[in-house]
């Protein structure tokens, strides 16, 4: 089945978790912006060295470097999850102008909601794969083994971008500069809001459902 996701939502609000899910189950792509740029700080790349002081600042990288790279990593506009962009206006115009070239519109966008303070707890408590990125809290979502990825056994870390006060940043980013994509993506009707404050396996049915009717359409 064909879909052509974009994941839009606040810092935490469960878009890794749920685009790493949903990309197996549809056999689609993940993109990720965010982890496309961990990669690259953690292999030293040109791209790495420019992009970690943003990130380690809380704040976005700038749109040129994030549309060319988006470009150069969309291997198959057939099927994706986009998740962590666009994050800016002149993202979303840039990647509507990319699909519209490849003739490859959106199903559609969904909005993570998600009360701020349960944002704050999910993201302090977060632990990640370095290896494969999968992502796991202390509490809500623990691994099996404590300490280890429950896919590659890896020993799970902490985001350097996940101190309290870089969070707290991060969510001032996403009110200022990627929260105005709420507006331009319901403008176009592709826009369909997800309660995304339960139980990870709750969301992902709730997913699917919203899915089902668009998948292979053309929103
Ligand atoms: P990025 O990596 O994209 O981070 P983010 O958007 O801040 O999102 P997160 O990864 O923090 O959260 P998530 O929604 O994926 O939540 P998760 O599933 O992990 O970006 C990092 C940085 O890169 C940016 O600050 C910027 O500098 C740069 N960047 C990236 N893209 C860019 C772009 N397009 N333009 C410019 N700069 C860009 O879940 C969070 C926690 O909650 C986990 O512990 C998880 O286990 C838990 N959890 C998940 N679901 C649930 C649930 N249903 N219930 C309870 N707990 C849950």
């Amino acid at each position: 089945m064909s879909i052509r996701v974009v994941f839009l939502g606040s810092p935490g609000a469960g878009k890794g978790t749920q685009a790493q899910l949903l990309a197996a189950q549809y056999g689609v792509p993940q993109l990720a912006t965010g982890d496309i740029l961990r990669r690259n700080v953690r292999e030293g790349t040109p791209l790495g060295l420019e992009a970690k002081r943003f990130m380690d600042a809380g704040d976005l990288v700038p749109d040129d470097v994030i549309i060319a790279m988006v470009e150069r990593e969309l291997t198959d506009a057939q099927g994706f999850i986009v998740d962590g962009f666009p994050r800016t206006i002149a993202q979303a115009e840039a990647f509507d102008a990319l699909l519209a070239r490849l003739g490859t519109p959106l199903t559609a966008v969904l909005l993570f909601e998600v009360p701020r303070d349960q944002l704050i707890e999910r993201l302090t408590g977060r632990w990640t794969c370095p290896k494969d990125q999968s992502s796991y809290h202390v509490a809500f979502n623990p691994p099996r083994t404590p300490g280890r990825c429950d896919i590659c056994g890896t020993e799970l870390i902490q985001r350097s971008d996940d101190t309290l006060e870089t969070v707290s940043r991060r969510m001032a980013v996403y009110d200022e500069q990627t929260a105005p994509l709420i507006e331009y993506y319901r403008s176009r009707g592709n826009l369909i809001p997800v309660h995304a404050d339960r139980p990870v396996s709750d969301v992902t049915a709730e997913i699917l459902t919203a899915l089902s009717g668009r998948a292979g359409s053309k929103a």
